[in-house]
């Protein structure tokens, strides 16, 4: 094969899939501290990582580029008439960026990031829309509970560059005074003025929701994620199988069971599951010999999903790396150029491992705890998800073997501390545990913000 023959191989590999007929721009409404930047994060990250080329556009951030530094809440006040014309012009600008994502960078998703509490500001971003061919859908979030709005006021706002060097109380109270400024003209969505628009009202938190003239594919997977989604704080923890008897020969893929090693690992699971005295811990593995043996181990019961089977290497299954090289050298090659999108002949590629994997993602956000025993294809696709990685990043992130990821999303913050404990079998055969904990940008569950 001829270097120009592998380099068009590799180019009809990278192709795009395509999830969408027309680029659809999202648009949040509410007032401020309802959640509104979170549920955009948190919906931008899901749609990135099903494969949904999306971007938010927060408008409070071309404010603070436009505005470098923040007053008070006077600024936001609806007779302060350079601060209207400031609040405008910021988000014709963002407006400007989400038709050039859209129409000229191959973007399918926008999600615009604003208040948008008028319906006049909302006529507007519709007219946009029509006249560049975009569909819309507004997601609303109405919360009227003062527990739930303190909370994502201390949450997110103490740290937000608006207000640096302030304490919690002077942060509480501009903020409430700037959430003041928007009640007189805040024109929620109305099931009868507005039901011709394409909507979901997600009212106090999730407990309640209105959806109205979904037009899309696209659109219903937004609406069933939205509904799937939930703050109550809970940890997910992710870890592979016991070393198996494929592992210790260096072969991928089969249905091997675990090595002494992995036995031992198995064991030192447990225990530690023990210590961590989980409520309600949920336990799920895979379909294959080796999750289910580690499981076993852990003696509390578990579901097995077939859902959570590792990579098929197709027609390398069983194989070792050296041989795969020697036997298929080109796909050797081929995978090498691009891990995420190469598929194994009559087998998988992580590609579609992650939508093979979607609907264990749906069911982990409408869980509490859960441990998943995957792995480590697997495992490198559900962290993904969770630590907002691109699909460059995403085979090669580091998932070893007797190793627990602990992930605790902060209600109501982009954080998600991760704890990781390392129990070094492999190493030194002997049991160690090793606690550390890092912090991640962005992570999973849901508020507000
Ligand atoms: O080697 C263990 C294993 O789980 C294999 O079954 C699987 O093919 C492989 O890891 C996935 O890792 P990579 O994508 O880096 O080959």
């Amino acid at each position: 094969i001829s270097q120009q023959e592998l380099a068009n191989l590799v180019q009809s590999m990278r192709r795009r899939l395509c999830m969408t007929n027309c680029p659809t721009l999202i648009v949040t409404v509410g007032l401020p501290a309802r959640g509104k930047t979170y549920i955009s994060k948190k919906l931008t990250r899901y749609l990135n990582w099903i494969g949904v080329p999306t971007k938010e556009f927060n408008v409070g951030q071309y404010r603070r580029e436009c505005v470098k530094i923040y007053k008070s809440f006077e600024f936001f006040r609806p007779d302060n008439e350079e601060g209207l014309k400031i609040r405008r012009q910021c988000a014709l600008t963002a407006l400007n960026d989400v038709r050039q994502y859209l129409s000229v960078e191959g973007g399918q998703v926008a999600v615009f990031d604003a208040t948008n509490t008028t319906r006049q500001r909302r006529g507007t971003i519709t007219r946009f829309a029509e006249q560049n061919g975009f569909k819309v859908f507004f997601v609303e979030s109405v919360c009227e509970d003062p527990d739930v709005i303190a909370e994502n006021i201390v949450q997110v706002k103490l740290g937000s560059p608006d207000y640096i060097d302030c304490n919690t109380e002077e942060v509480v109270e501009d903020f409430m005074k700037r959430i003041k400024c928007y009640e007189n003209s805040y024109q929620p969505l109305d099931e009868v003025l507005d039901r011709d628009l394409s909507y979901i009202k997600i009212m106090d938190v999730g407990r309640r929701y209105l959806v109205n003239q979904v037009q899309d594919h696209i659109q219903s997977r937004i609406v069933y994620y939205l509904m799937n989604i939930h703050i109550t704080p809970r940890s997910i923890y992710l870890c592979r199988h016991g070393e198996s008897d494929h592992n210790v020969k260096g072969r991928i893929g089969g249905d091997s069971g675990l090595s002494g090693r992995g036995k031992e690992f198995a064991k030192c699971l447990e225990k530690f599951i023990q210590e961590q005295n989980i409520k309600d811990l949920k336990v799920w593995t895979s379909q294959m010999k080796r999750t289910i043996q580690t499981a076993e181990a852990v003696a509390v019961p578990y579901e097995q999903w077939k859902a959570l089977n590792e990579i098929d290497a197709g027609v390398c299954e069983e194989m070792m790396y050296e041989e795969i090289q020697g036997h298929f050298p080109q796909e050797f090659a081929l995978r090498d150029q691009d891990k995420y999108r190469y598929r194994y002949p009559k087998g998988e590629s992580y590609e579609d491992l992650v939508q093979r994997l979607e609907p264990v993602i749906m069911e982990l956000e409408r869980q509490e705890n859960v441990l998943v025993i995957c792995h480590q294809a697997v495992m490198r696709c559900l962290l993904a998800y969770f630590l907002d990685k691109s699909a460059e990043e995403l085979p090669y992130l580091k998932c070893p073997l007797h190793t627990v990821l602990k992930l605790t999303p902060v209600a109501y913050g982009e954080q998600c501390r991760i704890c990781q404990i390392h129990k070094r079998l492999l190493k030194s055969q002997v049991a160690v545990l090793q606690v550390q904990t890092l912090e991640c940008v962005m992570l999973s569950t849901p508020p507000l913000g």
